[in-house]
């Protein structure tokens, strides 16, 4: 069952989406510059975003007019792939890097339908997430719900974060995602070997899942995109499959592969255009 459709984000029920503007920002986020969370949240219709936020978030409409569909596409895939992780694969932890400003249902209400017992790590780099990471962990059992201030971009500083190994069982299955964010490292910042950083201190049996803007489905339109964001000086990757499917290494990539967003498992039948979101996503088992 997918509960997404209709409204993704319980909290912005209640929100008026302006309303930010009027408020003083948290410490340490400057709004003059776009964010990737923050326009992510505006599209999905929350209300931790600034002018420059929708300025650029209206920008990448003009170039894909559908990518707040996308957003949502990409955002049931979150959905889906957590509900298998934890009833189809037995994960009971989840590490989340690139978590984004709470969206809810987020992972752990999800992994928790399966098992109250599962287990929780966020982490992101952005100071907006680091304000608002309080609402994505409340509710939860104390200590089994964390937040990580951190950079994907250094791995080895999040693996010897205290607050992990306190609430992750790194030597029992743990499902790494890392769903819409490293199209948010360059080339240059090797996502690739930041990931394998990570892939190699889970044990046996631990799950990656990605999702990742495909360069393949409407080159023209991401090109509109991707010029979008360096006008902005924000870094946006889209990438081919090929290199999608590099990030799972040695990994066994679960059916369906590495497929369309929309066509990964999808639970209410086929979707009519699965090509419709621009996004690659795909699944693997550490053997
Ligand atoms: C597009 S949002 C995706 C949110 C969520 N994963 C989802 O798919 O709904 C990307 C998130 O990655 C975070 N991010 C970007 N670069 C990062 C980095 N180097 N380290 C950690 N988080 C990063 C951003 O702050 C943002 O919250």
């Amino acid at each position: 069952m997918s509960q997404s459709r209709d409204v993704k984000n319980r909290d912005v029920q209640n929100r008026d989406a302006k309303s930010t503007d009027r408020e003083s920002a948290p410490p340490g986020i400057d709004t003059s510059v776009a964010h990737s969370a923050r326009m992510y949240d505006w599209w999905l219709g929350g209300g931790h975003n600034f002018a420059a936020d929708r300025a650029m978030g209206e920008a990448f409409i003009e170039a894909i007019p559908t990518i707040r569909s996308m957003a949502q596409a990409n955002r049931e895939f979150l959905e889906r792939v957590v509900r298998y992780l934890a009833r189809e694969a037995g994960i009971r932890q989840f590490l989340d890097i690139g978590t984004g400003i709470p969206t809810s249902p987020n992972v752990h209400e999800i992994a928790k339908e399966t098992d109250p017992g599962c287990r929780v790590v966020y982490v992101d780099n952005d100071p907006i997430v680091l304000a608002h990471s309080r609402a994505l962990i409340a509710g939860g059992e104390p200590g089994t719900i964390e937040y990580i201030h951190a950079d994907l971009r250094r791995p080895d500083r999040l693996l010897a974060d205290p607050a992990l190994a306190a609430t992750l069982d790194l030597t029992r299955p743990v499902g790494l995602m890392m769903v819409a964010v490293l199209m948010l490292l360059s080339d240059a910042d090797d996502p690739w070997g930041k990931t394998r950083t990570l892939m190699d201190a889970l044990p046996a049996g631990s799950y990656l899942a990605i999702t990742h803007p495909g360069q393949d489905f409407n080159p023209q339109a991401m090109a509109g995109v991707v010029a979008a964001a360096n006008r902005g000086h924000m870094t946006l990757v889209p990438r081919a499959r090929a290199k999608v499917e590099r990030f799972f290494g040695a990994w066994e990539i679960t059916e369906p592969g590495v497929v369309p967003v929309m066509a990964w498992r999808p639970e209410d039948g086929p979707p009519a255009d699965p090509n419709a979101a621009y996004y690659w996503a795909g699944v693997a088992r550490k053997p």
